[in-house]
């Protein structure tokens, strides 16, 4: 939604406390990352010529007072960008950060401040590479802080709320948006415009957070955190070149060959239908995988899930499928498979079957 866009910063670590100690109340760090909840406009009825990512993470606790009653927060300002233009370095940064912060003792729960457009890809990367239990709620806003009914405080309030619940341990990175809580894993981005812009297609929200009340109606059931293998220290610069392409009317095999050429590790198609692919890009995918390029079959679907299709086909090409991943979120899956050594066609479906 942001017009322009702020330029990429990983500021440094600039930590300051923010509401009065009280020893009975959980202490709660908030990473502020940028995005459109830190977003201001010249005037209060614009929602879509602001600039994202420019409000500092002091001005967004300053506009939420009730903070103080839930929560001892603690404030850092880990970047200030456009999440559209969320960067690998800054994954690694924001992981490591989280880990430190809860291995600390002194910290009960994270809140990650972030913009919305890449949010459901940086949830679904902590999700599986975090190593603790405790809390890790991701939460943003569709208006910037300059708007009418900014979205943003409440969005806040409730993310730090659910940080700072018992209820909320163990569950796996979450996301707090509009009154609802959703896994990392399901949640997806669904409203260019809308408050409402965040659902779990198909598997629906965890639960929901009102007026200081936090109530879980599902757990998760998949392995992430404490029980992935996958470790945020061992990828450091070297993150696998992973792409995204798409099935289309006519689609042809140019995207596909320019990517082969250039040393990709592993291509995410998302498919018409149940992952299906036009006969022209099967056939470049197809000769991609033999040699030795990942590809995973996801959908453009926006719901349901890609099923294998069959010793003719998945097994015959040496194809992968996404399940419910979207295709972001199985390249950020393909990602962390490949640089944990996961290569081939078996290894990487047992990965995508297990997370
Ligand atoms: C962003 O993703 O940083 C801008 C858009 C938004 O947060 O809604």
């Amino acid at each position: 939604m942001a017009a322009a866009s702020a330029s990429l910063t990983i500021a440094a670590m600039n930590t300051s406390t923010t509401t009065s100690t009280s020893s009975a109340l959980p202490r709660i760090a908030v990473l502020a990352t940028g995005g459109t909840i830190a977003g201001a406009a010249p005037d209060a009825t614009n929602t879509s010529g602001y600039q994202a990512g420019v409000v500092g993470v002091g001005q967004l606790l300053a506009a939420v007072p009730s903070l103080a009653t839930v929560a001892n927060v603690q404030a850092e300002q880990v970047a200030s960008v456009d999440s559209k233009d969320m960067a690998l370095a800054l994954w690694t940064t924001l992981s490591q950060r989280v880990d430190t912060l809860l291995a600390s003792g002194e910290i009960d729960g994270v809140v990650i401040t972030h913009g919305t457009d890449t949010l459901e890809e940086t949830a679904y990367l902590l999700h599986l590479t975090v190593k603790s239990s405790k809390p890790v709620v991701l939460t943003a806003a569709m208006r910037p802080s300059s708007a009418l009914s900014a979205d943003g405080p409440l969005n806040l309030l409730n993310a730090v709320t659910v940080a700072g619940s018992a209820q909320a341990k163990g569950q796996g990175v979450l996301v707090a948006f509009n009154n609802r809580i959703h896994s990392a894993r399901d949640v997806v981005k669904t409203s260019t415009y809308a408050v409402d812009a965040f659902h779990s297609p198909e598997i629906g929200a965890l639960g929901w957070v009102q007026d200081g009340r936090v109530e879980f109606q599902r757990a998760v059931v998949r392995p992430h955190t404490t029980a992935t293998p996958f470790a945020i220290a061992s990828i450091g610069a070297q993150w696998p070149d992973v792409e995204v392409v798409t099935s289309y009317a006519g689609a042809s095999r140019v995207a596909v060959d320019a990517l082969v050429a250039a040393g990709v590790k592993g291509i995410v198609v998302a498919g018409t239908g149940n992952g299906s692919i036009h006969a022209t890009l099967q056939t470049a995918l197809a000769e991609a995988a033999a040699k030795g390029v990942a590809i995973v079959r996801s959908s453009r679907v926006g719901s349901g899930h890609v099923m294998r299709n069959g010793a003719a086909s998945d097994d015959a090409l040496g194809f992968v499928t996404a399940g419910t991943l979207n295709p972001y979120k199985a390249r950020v899956l393909l990602m962390l498979a490949l640089a944990s050594g996961h290569t081939t066609p078996a290894a990487l479906q047992n990965v995508f079957d297990t997370y």
